[in-house]
């Protein structure tokens, strides 16, 4: 399949690059910044450029952005707006203009905002919790999400949203710590955007992709007051690898990922988790 990433210098992008082309499909990728990964420097918020890039593709897999530490770095309003909606939007005409067929959307399990506070347990982050963004890096990858959306029903395109878990720079405690409940490994991420690419969708899908979490319901008080007991029960081996490697379990858990609609949907199977980490 021929395939365009965007964002393909990032974090993300550049996994998806590699991963995809070790798998046998045609990858080309843009960005602002240039890098091995990257073919071609465009800005997606040239419509021109964008027009003309997206030619002769299978399909489009968009992670360029803007998000979290442009926020905390103060960037204006409008740069989220043009980069996180104008840019995909710019990328979305284009695919229905040239023939793409499917557009891929990662977006972020942020969205969920204030609805991720409970002070009596943890939540159960599935995708039928409501949106309740709370700031404009939300706002904008809400509002994409939602053209995608008027893109799959009003104009065929088999578009599809992936609300990706944290997959920043950590250390080795707080990675491991994250993977229980909220984490992402980016080539778990790699692979959940590859399997997409397979799949025809009978309707507009949004899906949460984490690299899993062994908790269940039933686990939801406790993970939020103690966190450690629950854990022990699953991995009662965890205490003396924790020790071993002078880690402490989290102090509370606030939130738990889910994403068994990924599993059954795309057969999607997160490689990267708390137990692969603990075990290394
Ligand atoms: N990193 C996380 O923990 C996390 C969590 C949730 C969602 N996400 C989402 O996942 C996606 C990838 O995140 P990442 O961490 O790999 O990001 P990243 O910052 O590592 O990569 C994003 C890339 O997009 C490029 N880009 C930005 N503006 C552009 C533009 N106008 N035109 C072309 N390229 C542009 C950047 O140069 C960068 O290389 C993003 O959409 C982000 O919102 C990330």
């Amino acid at each position: 399949m021929k395939v365009l990433v965007t964002g393909a210098s990032g974090q993300l992008g550049s996994t998806t690059v590699n991963h995809l082309k070790a798998c046998g499909h045609q990858v080309y990728g843009i960005d602002i910044i240039s890098s091995a990964t990257t073919d071609e420097l465009i800005d997606i918020k040239d419509k021109d450029s964008v027009e003309r890039v997206t030619r002769g593709f299978d399909a489009v897999i968009h992670t360029a952005a803007i998000h979290g530490k442009h926020y905390e770095l103060n960037y204006p309003r409008e740069a989220f707006i043009e980069a996180n909606i104008m840019g995909t939007l710019h990328l979305l005409n284009a695919c229905v203009k040239n023939g793409v067929n499917k557009f891929l959307y990662t977006s972020t399990t942020s969205i969920y905002g204030n609805a991720l506070v409970d002070d009596e347990k943890a939540v159960w982050v599935d995708e039928l919790l409501g949106e309740q963004p709370h700031d404009i890096y939300d706002i904008t990858k809400q509002t994409a999400e939602q053209l995608c959306k008027d893109f799959f029903y009003k104009e065929g395109l088999q578009t599809c949203v992936y609300r990706v878990g944290r997959f920043l720079p950590e250390d080795d405690n707080l990675k491991i710590n994250h993977r229980l409940y909220r984490g992402l490994d980016e080539r778990d991420g790699a692979e959940a955007l590859r399997l997409a690419l397979h799949t025809t969708f009978q309707d507009f899908e949004i899906f949460n992709i984490s690299s899993g979490s062994p908790f269940g319901k039933s686990d939801l008080t406790q993970l939020k007051h103690s966190p450690a007991d629950v854990i022990l029960r699953y991995f009662p081996e965890a205490r003396e690898i924790y020790q071993r490697r002078n880690w402490v379990f989290p102090k509370s858990i606030d939130r738990v990922y889910v994403c068994d609609k990924a599993r059954q949907y795309l057969g999607y199977q997160p490689e990267y988790t708390f137990a692969y980490l603990l075990h290394q």
